[in-house]
């Protein structure tokens, strides 16, 4: 077995175990355990557990590995492997009982920095839909025993995915954006997890998906994803993917997107 097909069934575990671990909690209750970059931008006693699961069963089973998540920091490893995290992507989502938000667990060869970084697995688990999206490198990116493709968009347009950060100012620039693209889009769906985002770019489910703002634990495994879908995927212009940007599709749609979206505004 490849070190990248290894790390994906670990990832895939954990990300399984933690997604019902999470999903217990919701049926217990929310607590919204603090808030963070702005009122809106909320983090649940579950975030905080349900990371703090996963980062112990990681340590269990490769106690040289580095980490990066959302709730805890990051920590450098010895084995040049850092798993990336985000315990509940989607948040607001799982706040409000709305059944889009998911774990993602990605482990990249590297230290914690995105510029730098290649991954090597990512796990998706969506867990009120049962749904574990994952890949690894140079192995394909798979729902269940089916292998995903990105989909080609037609006459009528891409369907386009995108988020708005959780800083108000941000969102006037995010919209005239989003006016930009509606030219070329179909319809837009703003989904409410980023590692949603990306899975269902992966899965043909969206056209496209883009964002900025979005940070690595966000958007670390469904990137994997993407590429291994067959899709293209990048950041502000001829760049990697990052807190400035994600742009995810096709290759070709990305060439009729990426235009579009302006990163100095
Ligand atoms: C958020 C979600 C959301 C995106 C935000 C992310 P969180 O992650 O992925 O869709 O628009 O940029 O921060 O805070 O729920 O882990």
């Amino acid at each position: 077995m490849t070190l990248a097909a290894e790390l994906l069934e670990i990832a895939a575990r954990i990300a399984r175990e933690a997604g019902d671990l999470a999903l217990r909690r919701r049926q217990e209750g929310v607590t919204v355990a603090a808030t963070k970059s702005a009122a809106a931008d909320i983090v649940t006693a579950a975030d905080r557990e349900v990371e703090a699961f996963v980062r112990a069963e990681l340590a269990r089973e490769r106690p040289g590995d580095g980490f990066f998540g959302e709730e805890s920091g990051a920590e450098q490893g010895e084995s040049g492997i850092t798993w990336v995290v985000d315990p509940i992507d989607g948040t607001v989502n799982y706040a409000y009982g709305i059944p889009a938000w998911a774990v993602s667990i990605a482990a990249v060869a590297g230290d914690a920095d995105t510029a730098a970084w290649s991954a090597l697995a990512g796990a998706v688990y969506n867990p009120v839909t049962g749904e574990l999206f994952r890949a690894s490198r140079d192995g394909g990116a798979w729902l269940g025993d089916r292998r995903l493709a990105v989909s080609e968009v037609g006459e009528a347009g891409g369907l386009v995915a995108t988020g708005f950060g959780y800083d108000p100012e941000t969102h006037g620039p995010a919209l005239a954006q989003l006016s930009r693209v509606m030219p070329i889009a179909r319809d837009v769906r703003r989904i409410g997890a980023a590692s949603l985002d990306l899975a269902s770019v992966a899965a043909g489910r969206v056209d496209a998906y883009y964002e900025r703002g979005t940070h690595p634990w966000d958007h670390a495994a469904g990137v994997l994803l993407v590429e291994e879908a067959g899709g293209r995927v990048g950041g502000a212009p001829g760049g990697r993917p990052g807190n400035g940007m994600v742009i995810a599709s096709s290759p070709a749609f990305f060439a009729r997107l990426e235009p579009l979206l302006d990163y100095d505004r």
